[in-house]
């Protein structure tokens, strides 16, 4: 952690000359690892310390019924919903606790809305490691399933109160009492795991055979998975294997727009106002201050890019349509990123022709509950109870 903890940021530098001489377009053809270790030269800690569950290698698909819906040609879906836990934090915790493993550490500890907090429990339980979750009162019922059967201790805390996350205060005050070491998925606490959602960027250049993307949508709450694009996105360039960046467009629900917000009115982050009462369906992006917000708010200015706000219903028809057109199920904070784009699309900000890709960042999976809330009186035929059968 900074010994300022003023809550700068800590970047982990390469060397490229060095990276360039392995990692190349055609030395990526012939490697066998498809798990975010496919990419070792640019992250922070070595394979060897990792516990490898499948994390990365996620499939971009082509939507081509949902583009047609949209009016974007050449649509594209990263499903992150594939990862071991059922969403895209694994990439960031494998890189996390193999980074603890390196180090010794026997006890970690995350603040988090539920998957960061899934994911760590799952990585911990594997390499044998403690693991501590400070979650807010209303995670999930299937984070909150993941995190139990996974053997973490979770701590309850608060609701967020006047822009106050009482899951981070909390989880900075079990690492100074008890010497946890501080593995949330945002930046602030600890630089490494941010080295695992950019491979994602690198990815998605492999899979589209190094076309060009015009632009990428990214579900947004502490800035740490926009953040990590932005810095996946420089990597490739500084090796020279792009030559331009596509835009990155921040989606945050309306209810929590504090860093969007920021964007549109060009102010940094010492004029940023976090919500006091973040509210969303989108429960993984309500991290009431973007942690990563600084590295985030560069990446969209350097990339031509800009953030949009939704609402509960457009992000809730975001869930409906992914399932419904691409057969593919996210929990609210996955599908934010296609509502962003279809507000965008409706405005004429992205143009039929671009090549788009949308993150599409947590498994549905994960909120049963709303999923069959949302559908009700769909599917059954007759709207007629079940008998129980004659005795
Ligand atoms: C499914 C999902 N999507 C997106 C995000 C936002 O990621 P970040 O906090 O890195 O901005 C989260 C965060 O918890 C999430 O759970």
């Amino acid at each position: 952690m900074c010994r300022k903890r003023d809550l700068g940021r800590l970047d982990v530098m390469y060397d490229y000359d060095s990276a360039s001489e392995s990692l190349t377009r055609r030395s990526l053809r012939s490697r066998a690892a498809r798990d975010v270790w496919r990419y070792e030269e640019l992250l922070p800690v070595r394979a060897r310390f990792a516990v490898r569950l499948g994390e990365g290698g996620t499939p971009l698909i082509r939507a081509r019924r949902l583009g047609e819906k949209v009016g974007i040609k050449n649509l594209y879906l990263k499903d992150e919903t594939r990862n071991p836990s059922a969403s895209f934090k694994d990439r960031a915790m494998a890189v996390g606790i193999a980074k603890a493993v390196e180090m010794g550490k026997k006890d970690v500890a995350t603040a988090s809305s539920g998957n960061a907090a899934a994911s760590l429990a799952a990585y911990s339980a594997a390499a044998g490691i403690r693991c501590h979750a400070f979650v807010p009162p209303d995670a999930a019922v299937g984070k909150i399933a993941q995190l139990l059967l996974y053997g973490a201790s979770i701590t309850r805390c608060e609701q967020v109160k006047e822009g106050e996350d009482a899951t981070a205060q909390e989880m900075l005050a079990a690492v100074d009492k008890h010497g946890y070491y501080p593995c949330p998925s945002f930046g602030p606490f600890n630089p490494y795991q941010v080295e695992g959602p950019k491979t994602m960027a690198y990815e998605l250049y492999e899979q589209d055979e190094w076309g060009g993307v015009d632009a990428i949508l990214v579900p947004t709450g502490s800035g740490c998975l926009l953040t990590g694009i932005w810095k996946g996105l420089r990597d490739f360039k500084e090796l020279g294997l792009i030559r331009s960046y596509p835009r990155i467009i921040a989606v945050q629900p309306s209810g929590n727009q504090a860093l969007v917000k920021a964007i549109q009115e060009g102010v940094g982050m010492d004029r940023l106002v976090p919500e006091a009462y973040p509210e969303s369906v989108a429960g993984g992006l309500l991290d009431p201050y973007p942690w990563d917000g600084d590295a985030a708010m560069e990446g969209v200015k350097t990339t031509g890019g800009t953030g949009v706000t939704v609402g509960d219903g457009e992000i809730l028809r975001g869930v409906k349509e992914l399932a419904a057109q691409e057969g593919i199920f996210a929990e609210p904070s996955g599908a934010a990123g296609l509502a962003g784009l279809e507000k965008l699309r409706s405005e004429g900000k992205v143009d039929n022709g671009e090549r788009v890709v949308v993150l599409v960042t947590g498994s549905g999976l994960k909120e049963p509950d709303r999923a069959i809330e949302m559908t009700k009186g769909h599917g059954s035929k007759g709207g007629k109870k079940r008998q129980a059968p004659p005795r």
